[in-house]
């Protein structure tokens, strides 16, 4: 079992897509243990993006994550980082095929709606980022 970390990005949020794409989550039997809504700071949007910050993309970046509430998620499954990413598909909304998340509803390469974990490394550093260990729920899912 592995737990990853999943934001609804702005763009998720103004578009009123957050219960589309949690459906789709819970559709596949993933399994959402933490979930909170709150606003990406530039330190935050620093620490989350930190490969990225010398990019030429990173200002834009920076602007678009802070400027709408994002939605956190933590979701446990069988191979869930792989999962997840896949269900998301290409980084850039043009080129991610059909039945994605971002192929379906994404036009775009900075707004691409779901940010997930790229691994197991990233998923711990980013879980520890928005969420604290009691905030997180253990419970039975019925199938
Ligand atoms: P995400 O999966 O959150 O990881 C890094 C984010 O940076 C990515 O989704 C996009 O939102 C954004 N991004 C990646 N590459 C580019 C780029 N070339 N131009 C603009 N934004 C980008």
């Amino acid at each position: 079992m592995q737990r990853t970390l999943v934001l609804l990005k702005p763009d998720c949020v103004q578009r009123r897509l957050m219960g589309e794409v949690i459906s789709r989550f819970e559709a596949k039997g993933l399994h959402v243990v933490g979930m909170k809504m709150l606003r990406v700071t530039p330190e935050l949007s620093r620490q989350h993006y930190a490969e990225h910050v010398e990019k030429p993309f990173y200002s834009g970046l920076e602007e678009f994550i802070t400027a709408a509430p994002v939605v956190a998620l933590a979701i446990d499954g069988l191979d869930v980082i792989q999962v997840v990413r896949d269900m998301l598909g290409a980084t850039n909304g043009l080129k991610a095929a059909a039945g994605t998340i971002r192929g379906d509803f994404s036009s775009s390469r900075q707004m691409n709606l779901v940010h997930a974990s790229d691994s197991e490394e990233s998923a711990q550093r980013e879980l520890k980022l928005y969420f604290r260990d009691e905030e997180l729920c253990d419970y039975e899912s019925v199938m």
